[in-house]
């Protein structure tokens, strides 16, 4: 009886009724039968099934207000290849319905149950329908409709380079190509670690607002063995405030101090650009956390930098406080579809990365994954071919471990079942992101041993903090440091054993939630990605711990267990398995006890995990190690610490 995995179902109500238990019954019978069900409730129109019809095996449509003919007048079925099954049901006449079930079956459906018929009727009957069928290739399908067309993408690219004086420089898309192609590629690069050619790409921040001395850090960083680089666009340029940033880079020029806290790439131009990566030689990426970040990606392309970070969830909710979602989707389809055209005309990949860092605070692996996995599948239906999914190292190894693992293999999953199996999937790990150890001796053993987690988790790239986290933006030395102390670090996990039956155990409990958010996403958009983000934020299906977006609900709150790994105090509305609640549940009525907090003093616990690291009141980093890595002793032995 039970459905074959992988068939997908589309499910819905036809007509003005409101009837809806049904349906939800029949959503949960399908889904727990095995079948991948997008659910679209009541009250749709046939359009609503035709538009969507491709990339089903079956579909389901209820009416109960008795007025299917009506409904249904002149209506056949659409089908390629004898694809989608299509199944009518519910209560579709007011009379007793002779002869509608030949009527409806002419018509073109597969199925019609006229009148009442019970749950192990309809699964008996669609699983013997479906048996001898191979599972829909789904979303390519629902892909193309979700694409900006060609011309619309280029009427609005019109408007988007005449936003400053600058863009008119990155217009000519055959001659950026023809540029690009000859440039160093951060996707080349990626795929040559994936394919074990090169170790992880260990790669530090810079962001200065000369060109010169932008360039000169670049070039420190790859005389040190960096093979692909970055820079960090200062807050102006976020802010898309082109004329202040002109007046920053006027008087850092004047008074030779860095006004700026990045690099103002908007206005320093394709051609600026240009020059720095030809001088540094390595694959370069733009990093920012910008608004409307279109023209930045514009300038960045055409100036052959060949990795753009950010994305509508990890580059708002964390860091803006009215950036409605709807909106930052649109800006960023837009960068994404800027990505693709490049891909589908001329062949050039771009890595687009996500910061799954989020508000860097005390996040819970499933968050950061789901937030990835939707960012991922909004750049993949957009063309983008490459993509990095970053988690942020929280401080339990075998959670962050564990995090990377599955992010990567979710989103390998999630990618092939839309129907996007061609889109590279590349993972970035983070070093601890939050407040950091206020101490230079602390820092050192954190980045360390942060570079040992990377290597156990298999992790693609490591971004570096430095010894000078909490006090300033680094200076060179100060990221060569970094840099040294991570390598040593990844150096040092080999050949030592992975804490595995751990990492098991924290795989199985983010997997399980991952899913549980992605499907619930899924379902409130009707399968819809975009509106999947944008109500699921609104519902509190995904929430952010200590975002500041009005349009994140701020119901979930987390703290650490007493092995430090992350959990959930409360989950908010995420919908989660009651056995997982539970799991977390637990954990966190462990470290109350242990510590003699009240239930009703959670925010003791929460206050604490959140300034911990910078008060550096830990035995060792990781959280859960029992000492000071040996290695890292020994390391610090031999450089003689002052
Ligand atoms: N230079 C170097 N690092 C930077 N970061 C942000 N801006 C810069 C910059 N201009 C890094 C810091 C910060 C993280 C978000 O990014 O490590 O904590």
């Amino acid at each position: 009886m039970s459905g074959q995995i992988g068939h997908r179902i589309l499910l819905g109500g036809l007509g003005g009724d409101s009837h809806s238990v049904g349906l939800h019954i029949l959503h949960w019978a399908f889904a727990g039968s095995g079948y991948r069900v997008d659910f679209l409730g009541t009250q749709n129109t046939l359009e609503d099934f035709t538009r969507r019809a491709a990339g089903y095996d079956a579909i389901m449509i209820s009416n109960m207000d008795g007025h299917a003919e009506h409904y249904l007048r002149q209506f056949s079925p659409p089908k390629t290849n004898g694809r989608p099954l299509w199944y009518l049901g519910g209560n579709l006449t007011i009379d007793e319905g002779d002869g509608y079930e030949e009527q409806f079956r002419r018509q073109g459906f597969d199925r019609v149950y006229v009148k009442f018929v019970d749950l192990a009727t309809i699964l008996e009957t669609l699983g013997r329908d479906l048996r001898s069928v191979q599972p829909a290739p789904a979303a390519s399908g629902r892909a193309r409709l979700v694409r900006i067309p060609e011309a619309e993408f280029l009427a609005e690219r019109e408007q988007v380079l005449a936003t400053w004086e600058t863009g008119a420089a990155a217009a000519d898309l055959d001659a950026n190509a023809d540029y690009i192609a000859r440039q160093p590629s951060f996707a080349a690069l990626l795929a040559e670690v994936e394919a074990g050619r090169r170790p992880m790409v260990v790669q530090p921040r810079s962001g200065v607002p000369g060109l010169a001395e932008q360039t000169a850090l670049l070039c420190h960083f790859r005389d040190a063995g960096a093979p692909g680089l970055s820079f960090q666009v200062d807050s102006l340029t976020r802010n898309n405030r082109y004329a202040d940033a002109a007046r920053g880079i006027a008087d850092s020029a004047r008074t030779g101090r860095a006004v700026l806290n990045g690099f103002p790439l908007v206005n320093q131009g394709v051609a600026a650009l240009r020059g720095m990566i030809e001088t540094v030689g390595v694959p370069i990426q733009t990093r920012h956390s910008t608004r409307d970040s279109r023209l930045l990606a514009e300038i960045s392309y055409a100036g052959g930098a060949t990795g753009f970070e950010g994305g509508p969830i990890c580059y708002n909710v964390p860091y803006y406080k009215d950036f409605p979602l709807r909106e930052a989707i649109s800006r960023w389809r837009y960068v994404d579809r800027l990505t693709g055209l490049y891909a589908d005309r001329y062949g050039i990949v771009f890595d687009r990365e996500f910061f799954g860092t989020l508000t860097a605070t005390l996040i819970p692996p499933s968050i950061a994954i789901a937030s990835n996995l939707a960012e991922a599948v909004l750049a993949a239906e957009q063309g983008v071919k490459c993509v990095s999914l970053a988690y942020a190292e929280q401080g339990n190894r075998a959670q962050d471990v564990a995090a990377v693992r599955v992010m990567a293999a979710v989103a390998r999953e999630v990618l092939d079942e839309l129907g996007y199996g061609d889109v590279a999937v590349h993972t970035v790990f983070h070093q601890y992101m939050a407040a950091f150890p206020l101490s230079e001796q602390r820092s050192e053993e954190l980045i360390f041993a942060s570079g040992v987690t990377a290597a156990m988790a298999g992790a693609t790239r490591i971004i570096t903090k430095t010894p000078a986290e909490s006090r300033q933006i680094p200076t060179v030395e100060d990221n060569l440091r970094g840099m040294e102390l991570a390598r040593l670090g990844v150096e040092a996990a080999r050949g030592r054993a992975v804490p595995e039956s751990a990492v098991a155990q924290e795989s199985r409990v983010v997997r399980r939630e991952v899913l549980s958010i992605w499907e619930s996403l899924l379902d409130c958009g009707r399968g819809d990605v975009a509106t999947g983000v944008v109500r699921g934020f609104d519902q509190g299906l995904l929430d952010i711990p200590f975002a500041p977006s009005i349009y994140n609900r701020g119901e979930t709150l987390t703290a650490r267990d007493v092995q430090g790994a992350i959990r959930f105090v409360r989950t908010g509305n995420l919908r989660l398995e009651p056995e997982v609640v539970e799991f977390h549940a637990a954990k966190m009525e462990e470290r109350r006890r242990a510590e003699g907090i009240g239930r009703d003093r959670d925010y003791l616990m929460v206050e604490a995990d959140v300034l911990r690291i910078a008060r550096e009141r830990y035995g060792a980093w990781p959280l859960d190690a029992r000492e000071v890595d040996p290695a890292f002793l020994a390391l610090q032995g031999e450089h003689a610490v002052a």
